[in-house]
């Protein structure tokens, strides 16, 4: 429970690796002025002092915000830490291949934050994610509840751009959710996608539109794929994952229970437990409020499954 002196201290984020995703994030929260303090934190020191002058000279065009390089001390009082540290995908590379070198970071990063702040939510986006978030959670101690994947809140995002493209409506308007693994195997929820509470095959009858089987087959292997073919081209993504992670936030500073498709802890789900994996889930000041239980099809459980099962056995190698 936030006690009033907990609403009335200044909003601090802190940002624990500030590379691509880290400082893209800091930039976006920066722009949206949502956080009265933003501590930057980076094994590379100078970086983050480079990044700190940098957005605080963005400060005059847009919201008086304090920014700093900062040290794990600094993440005391903190709503919210996101967790930006560590190796990124090489082309070629698939998320899971990360899982050692990050998991090694964690071991000294988690309990660092922790020991300074052990209030406040954990927001990770270093990849595996969802591995990492189960491993922040075990390594801090925290509440599952505190402790969040930014999951596949940007496939999500990718699905929607993509059907938004397809039947030539709003990305906003469209309602559609990938669920598990953030990776190669998550899944599309189609039996539930809708536009205007009208599932996908009922909006093209209603609308008198063809429906392209062909053009949906294709839409997902793009959504699941979009990193590889993004790092092919310019090395890293950041901008729409930056987009996603202040999505979060906000809804966590600003108390909102926004249903978002995020990693979180996952129990008795269709005889899944004990994995952090993504599903609609409500976001509110306390971290998550609720995971959202979905009727999903008979292929999709199965899918779900599958994906529960791949990341277990990731996580079960890190001997947590
Ligand atoms: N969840 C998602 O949807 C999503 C999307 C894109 C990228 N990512 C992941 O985000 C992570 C960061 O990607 P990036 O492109 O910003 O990488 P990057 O290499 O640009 O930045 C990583 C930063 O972490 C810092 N770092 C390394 N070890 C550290 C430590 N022990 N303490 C503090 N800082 C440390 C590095 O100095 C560097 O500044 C990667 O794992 C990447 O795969 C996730």
């Amino acid at each position: 429970m936030l006690s009033d002196a907990d609403y009335r201290r200044p909003v601090r984020v802190a940002v624990v690796g500030v590379g691509n995703v880290g400082a893209t994030f800091a930039y976006a929260l920066l722009l949206g002025g949502i956080a009265s303090e933003i501590v930057l934190i980076d094994a590379n020191h100078a970086k983050a002092e480079g990044e700190a002058m940098d957005l605080n000279h963005t400060v005059p065009f847009t919201h008086s915000t304090r920014v700093w390089a900062g040290d794990f001390a600094d993440c005391a009082g903190a709503s919210v830490t996101v967790f930006a540290a560590g190796a990124s995908q090489k082309p070629g590379e698939t998320r899971l291949d990360l899982i050692t070198k990050n998991a090694a970071i964690w071991r000294q990063i988690v309990p660092e934050v922790v020991k300074h702040n052990p209030d406040g939510i954990l927001l990770i986006a270093t990849n595996p994610v969802d591995a990492l978030s189960y491993a922040a959670w075990k390594l801090s101690g925290l509440p599952a509840e505190r402790v969040i994947g930014s999951g596949t809140i940007l496939d999500t995002a990718r699905f929607r751009y993509l059907l938004s493209q397809h039947f030539g409506v709003d990305a906003r308007s469209i309602h559609a959710y990938i669920v598990g693994e953030h990776g190669d195997s998550e899944v599309p929820v189609w039996s539930l996608a809708n536009i205007a509470g009208m599932r996908l095959p009922d909006f093209c009858k209603a609308q008198n539109l063809p429906h392209d089987q062909k053009a949906m087959d294709e839409i997902f292997p793009q959504t699941r794929d979009a990193a590889y073919r993004i790092i092919e081209r310019k090395g890293s993504t950041y901008y729409a994952v930056a987009a996603g992670l202040m999505r979060i936030t906000q809804a966590i500073l600003r108390d909102q229970s926004t249903v978002l498709s995020v990693s979180s802890l996952i129990q008795d789900y269709y005889g899944i437990s004990d994995v952090y994996l993504s599903l609609p889930t409500v976001i509110d000041r306390r971290g998550v409020e609720n995971v959202l239980r979905l009727e999903l099809s008979p292929d999709e459980i199965e899918k779900l499954r599958h994906s529960a099962s791949m990341l277990k056995a990731v996580v079960g190698k890190l001997k947590l």
